[in-house]
């Protein structure tokens, strides 16, 4: 066994995203999580200490689109919790919840980098600021 440098891991981290990836329900499976114990060399328990370290990873099956919602200081100040209400009213979940047909699922998240356009969330890889509740529809409504 050998212990994990920085090099190793980025390849967990890339294995990780691709087992997420390739669930299609973006989580990575127990039974995935042991193979790439195996295929690195790296134990399963510090690779799940990675997968719980990093929000990004789930354990858990979870929608086709990822919704993150900033809830950090300049997002709270500028509406994050009206943002919040808004995607639960539409969508009929809570927060870590995912809608009946799989298709979203509700997180909170930390500062996105975009604080210049709070309030912010990311629907997978894609940024949307400066909220509104109209905006929120109109931006739900193209997935
Ligand atoms: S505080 Fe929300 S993007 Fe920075």
């Amino acid at each position: 066994m050998k212990p994990a440098d920085a090099t190793d891991r980025a390849d967990v981290l890339g294995l990780l995203h691709r087992a997420q990836r390739e669930s299609g329900r973006n989580y990575i499976p127990e039974e995935r999580l042991k193979e790439i114990a195996r295929e690195t060399g790296i134990t399963e328990s510090d690779i799940y200490g990675v997968v719980t370290f990093y929000s990004m990873f789930s354990l858990q099956p979870r929608g086709e689109y990822i919704i993150r919602v900033c809830t950090s200081g300049s997002c709270h100040l500028m509406g994050s919790g009206t943002v919040l209400g808004v995607l639960k009213d539409t969508l009929k979940i809570g927060v870590g919840e995912t809608t009946s047909d799989g298709k979203f699922t509700l997180e909170e998240t930390s500062c996105l980098g975009a604080c210049e356009e709070s309030p912010a969330m990311m629907i997978n890889e894609e940024l949307y600021g400066n909220l509104t509740p109209e905006k929120i529809q109109e931006i739900l409504s193209t997935y």
